[in-house]
């Protein structure tokens, strides 16, 4: 018996549309969903929507008053009124506040990241955490040309000093939480070197953990202040030594130190600063002390980890350097650089580091 190929029994489901079997398996070709495209343009918008509501002080404005009104939003904050129920409406879609009967509240997410005293709070973050804003509108141009028009190189002290601010929190927890899997507090009087320290949270972590312990802590002369005011808050000042200077060129001690960290700092520094970084890492530790090196890195498909993808390309946009690296290429350059012991920790979510041993 000869088969007809015949056209479908409804006119307007032909071949080429849905039902269509090609391929083997058998796929039935049905369009993609333009969901992604969307995302990425609404990327923009809900990023703003975020800044806006931190900069409008509306996150605590629902803590002090509890749940409320977007009348009583407006008056609290000082905005009109159906313009701030559209941006509450913004953030609700979000998922960063809860909304019943017109009554907005703060949820979980809100309550810890977004309020200013939120036990792991973001607030300060959000608005540096992407690097100058006039960079992402020239992305295409720093592409071409290899190179941003603004690189943060150009007045580090001005990035830094907000970021590292605002990153404190978030580092400071991951700098205490590490000692559950590092065993820093097993040391006794460990001398400890903070590179490019920021406001120093591992190094705080440390000296709070070890009451004889010591510290230098390294930075930008113009960023160095954060650390002081940190140290000074924290009451550990009085164990620290600042030293001012390029984290590359400063002065350090052979065979000094029993804890190093290079936190945060290798990835705006290109493969051959990063491994400069370990490698004097390597030279200022005492036979036996410990590197704690915490980034984001990369999977090795550079595709399964989003966040740290998606900050290497905040590095493209924004320094003159800076890429995200894979956790195989750092293994590789800290073993290189003649460490042993190598393993990685995850503190808290999101937050891994790095932990080697230089050879006694
Ligand atoms: C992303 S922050 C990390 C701060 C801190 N280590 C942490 O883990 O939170 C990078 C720090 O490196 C410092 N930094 C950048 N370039 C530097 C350089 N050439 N020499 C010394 N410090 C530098 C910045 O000022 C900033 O404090």
């Amino acid at each position: 018996m000869s088969f007809e190929p015949r056209d479908a029994p409804y006119p307007e489901l032909k071949n080429s549309h849905t039902m269509a079997h090609t391929g083997r398996p058998w796929t039935d070709f049905k369009p993609p969903p333009s969901a992604p495209v969307w995302a990425a343009v609404e990327g923009l918008g809900r990023y703003y929507i975020l800044l806006a509501a931190i900069e409008l002080d509306v996150f605590d404005a629902l803590q002090r008053l509890g749940p409320s009104s977007a009348e009583d939003v407006a008056a609290d904050v000082g905005a009109a009124v159906e313009h701030l129920r559209s941006l509450l409406d913004g953030v609700v879609a979000l998922e960063l506040l809860d909304q019943f009967n017109d009554v907005y509240e703060l949820n979980d997410t809100a309550r810890r990241y977004l309020v200013s005293d939120g036990p792991a709070t973001m607030a300060e973050l959000i608005a540096v955490a992407t690097g100058p804003h006039d960079n992402w509108t020239r992305l295409a141009e720093t592409v071409r040309s290899g190179r941003p028009s603004m690189p943060i190189e150009n007045d580090p002290a001005a990035f830094y000093v907000p970021l590292v601010e605002g990153t404190f929190t978030t580092m400071f927890r991951c700098a205490t939480r590490a000692d559950l899997k590092i065993r820093y507090s097993a040391r006794s009087a460990p001398l400890v070197l903070d590179l490019g320290a920021g406001g120093a949270p591992w190094a705080i972590a440390i000296l709070k953990a070890c009451p004889e312990g010591r510290a230098v802590i390294n930075d930008l002369d113009g960023v160095l202040p954060v650390a002081q005011a940190k140290t000074l808050e924290h009451e550990v000042a009085d164990r620290c030594e600042f030293r001012p200077g390029d984290f590359h060129t400063v002065t350090l001690e052979v065979d000094h130190y029993d804890i190093v960290v290079l936190g945060h700092i290798c990835r705006t520094e290109g493969e051959a600063g990063a491994r400069s970084l370990i490698t004097r890492a390597f030279a200022t530790l005492k036979p036996g002390g410990t590197l704690i090196l915490a980034d984001y890195f990369v999977d090795v498909e550079r595709k399964f980890n989003p966040h740290a993808v998606i900050m290497g390309t905040t590095m493209m946009a924004s320094t003159e350097r800076g890429f995200c690296f894979t956790h195989q290429q750092f293994s590789e350059w800290i073993r290189e650089a003649g460490f042993g012991q190598l393993r990685l920790v995850e503190p808290i979510g999101f937050q891994q580091s790095f932990v080697a041993v230089k050879p006694r």
